[in-house]
């Protein structure tokens, strides 16, 4: 019987046992990883799975689980259900995965070793954090073959890219709810607070914190605090918010003004034009870095037509008059983390594909890929310490500073959306548009 999920799965065996065999091991052991706990202290932080683990398996509240993978033969998953009354335990294994797999439950971390002791050779990869370790299963976490699964990971599956919409379609509710809060008047953890309720999460589910600015708040790229006090008046609203199903993440951002702040609601409408543009590049063989590029020159466009910077668009380009405005990368690759591993690797066999010079935050420098989802996350800020350099260059007589000053009372714009490469010629698939659209 197949379905998406366990066609994922053959996927996975196929590129793990190729991986094996050109790296020089026999078998691959995988630890899900275990609760960290504060200094001196006995709370644990929230539980962070290993994301190879939960590549393989819908599981991610399973700390002390393991899974062995060996040429020819079903995954052993080493499921830790402990009886444990001052916790809710793992439940029953259930679900499509379980038939599929060798299954063994344990009661004790430990037993975890003797589960998988037949797994294990002198040429076993074992990956994980130093701290899982168990006796005769230390993580060796071995870079070359680490490489090959970081290289294929860009790619995603069908089954894949089915969590990843079913993630869209669970944060744009929630991203809805939390424009009518701001609509209302609402202070940036009240915002919160509708969000998570739209999006039927709490703080522990959510992919990445979530950046919720009013006002000038939207001009701190990952602005980390929600005042509960609503400002005076509310101007604009940044958020920066996903969610996440079985292990997959999304990642949105959206930038809002208030009804009657027309100039800011125009610069939005210019930078959103734009950002759709940026996401048509996305296609098979285009470099990423070039899309991040081509950012500048749309920036450079809104900049100029909007009246903040009187220069050629080129001109701006050249001499980084671009750069205090939109400080970071255009995107990065999205999945199992939100930003997904093997973003800056030459080949399957590692090494790094340098990023432009002069732009240092970008994080993917990879050519696209049919089945890579990316993000494109265009902003345009007006950031104080940013500006104040630009002010003492030989730029700032180009800047119409009072425009700049109007302006900086929204903060800044940041659209985002998670985007599919398609084959060759075929647009891409816009993934966050597509549930919004549809709900
Ligand atoms: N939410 C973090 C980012 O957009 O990269
Ligand atoms: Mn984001
Ligand atoms: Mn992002």
């Amino acid at each position: 019987m197949s379905s998406l999920y366990l066609d994922h799965l053959a996927t996975l065996q196929r590129q793990a046992e190729a991986a094996l065999e050109r790296t020089g091991f026999d078998t691959l052991v995988i630890a899900a990883g275990i609760e960290k706990y504060a200094f001196l202290d006995d709370r644990p932080y929230l539980f962070q799975p290993n994301p190879h683990f939960k590549h393989w398996l819908p599981l991610t509240q399973h700390p002390h689980s393991w899974l062995a993978v060996r040429p020819g033969k079903r995954p052993r998953v080493v499921y830790y259900q402990p009886d444990d009354y001052w916790h809710v335990p793992p439940s029953a294994p259930s679900g499509e995965w379980v038939d599929a797999v060798e299954l063994i439950i344990i009661r004790e971390p430990e037993e975890a070793a003797q589960s998988l002791a037949d797994c294990v050779t002198p040429r076993t990869a074992i990956l994980g954090e130093a701290d899982a370790a168990l006796p005769g299963l230390t993580p060796n976490n071995p870079e070359p073959l680490l490489n090959l699964l970081h290289w294929a990971r860009g790619v995603k599956t069908p089954y894949e890219l089915a969590q990843m919409r079913a993630a869209q379609r669970r944060a744009v509710p929630a991203h809805r709810a939390a424009r009518q809060a701001f609509l209302a008047g609402a202070s940036e953890a009240a915002i919160h607070r509708a969000y998570l309720v739209a999006s039927e999460h709490t703080d522990r589910d959510l992919p990445y914190s979530n950046i919720v600015g009013l006002n000038e708040h939207a001009a701190v790229l990952h602005y980390q605090y929600q005042d509960e006090t609503p400002p005076a008046e509310s101007r604009s609203f940044l958020i920066d918010a996903g969610a996440q199903v079985n292990g997959y993440a999304s990642d949105i951002t959206r930038t809002w003004a208030a009804p009657g702040h027309d100039e800011f609601a125009a610069l939005v409408a210019a930078m959103e034009v734009e950002q759709l543009g940026l996401v048509d590049e996305v296609r098979e063989g285009v470099d990423y870095r070039n899309i991040h590029l081509s950012t500048h020159r749309r920036i450079a466009r809104v900049l100029r037509n909007a009246g903040i910077v009187h220069m050629s668009e080129e001109a701006m380009v050249d001499g980084g008059v671009t750069k205090p405005f939109f400080p970071h990368g255009i995107g990065h690759l999205l999945g199992l983390q939100v930003h997904d591993v093997g973003g800056f690797m030459a080949s399957e066999n590692g090494g790094v594909a340098d990023k432009p010079e002069g732009h240092r935050y970008l994080r993917l420098t990879r050519p696209l890929q049919a089945g890579m989802v990316v993000t494109i996350e265009p902003g345009l800020y007006f950031i104080p310490t940013l500006l104040r350099q630009l002010r003492g260059s030989p730029n700032a007589a180009a800047v119409d500073w009072a425009c700049v000053e109007r302006l900086s009372r929204y903060g800044g714009i940041r659209i985002e959306d998670d985007v599919a490469c398609r084959g060759a010629g075929e647009a891409p698939e816009n993934l966050t548009r597509d549930a919004f659209a549809a709900a």
